[in-house]
This record gives C-alpha cells, structure tokens and sequence, in this order.
C-alpha cells in the first residue's frame, strides 16, 4: 500500500489521541477502583499511565520526524465512569485492542517510508498494546 506523507501522518495523530486518551482513562481508573482488588489494580493502572505516556512521547517524535503537527486532543471516544474493576478492565480491554488495531494498521504504511528506527519505535509500541491485550484477556477469565 502506498500512501503520502499527509496520511501517515494523520494515522499516527489517531494513535496518539488515542494514546492521550488511555492516560486519561488509566489515571481515572486508577484513582476509583475500588473493592479487594484496588491495592493491585490502582498500581496497575498507574502504570499503563506511564506506558501510555511513553508510547504517546514516541507517537509524537514519529509526527516530528515527519515534519507534521502532533494533536493535543484526546480521542473523543467516551471514557466510562465505574468503581466497578471488572468494568475498568472491559473498557481497559476495548482500549487495548483498538490501539493494536491501529498500530497494526500504522505499521505496512511506515514500512513504505523505508525508515527502519521509525519502524522499530512503532513496532515496540504494537508489540505492548498486544501483550496489554493478552495480559486483559486473562484477567478477565
Ligand atoms: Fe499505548
Ligand atoms: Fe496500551
């Protein structure tokens, strides 16, 4: 597939509002969840705000590189209100497969580029929102 420069850069400003919002979401999260897991999964969530956050400074150096302008505005998918964790991790999962979705979709058009350090940076970041999946379905067993 080949595809311009305008329009990669417009797939990667998708990944990161949707990076930017799973900061949000993660953070949220985090804060709320409540009952005998909370101890665990509070950790859990601070963490993928971290994880999101690295992947949103990598989005952002990609559209950098390519000389675009990186969005400051979150995806406006909404991020659902609960205390309840099973339904954090649902809406975590929903999360998750998207942004695989969409880096699985970013990958073949960076490919076109022929620039393997900016393949790499992406690649990295496909390969933890599968792990993020995976990890999901399993805690959702
Ligand atoms: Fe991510
Ligand atoms: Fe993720």
């Amino acid at each position: 597939m080949t595809m311009n420069r305008s329009g990669i850069i417009d797939a990667l400003n998708g990944a990161l509002a949707w990076e930017l919002r799973a900061i949000a979401m993660y953070a949220h999260y985090s804060a709320y969840v409540s009952g005998i897991h909370r101890l665990q999964l509070s950790a859990h969530f601070s963490e993928e705000v971290t994880e999101s956050t690295t992947h949103a400074a990598a989005v952002r150096a990609a559209i950098v590189k390519l000389d675009g302008i990186a969005t400051t505005d979150r995806a406006d998918t909404e991020i659902i209100h609960t205390m309840d964790y099973t339904e954090m991790l649902k809406e975590a999962y929903k999360t998750e497969m998207k942004a695989s979705e969409t880096y699985g979709q970013i990958l073949p058009m960076i490919e076109t580029l022929g620039d393997k350090e900016l393949y790499d940076s992406l690649e990295t970041i496909y390969f933890d929102e599968m792990r993020s999946v995976e990890e999901l379905r399993m805690m959702l067993k």
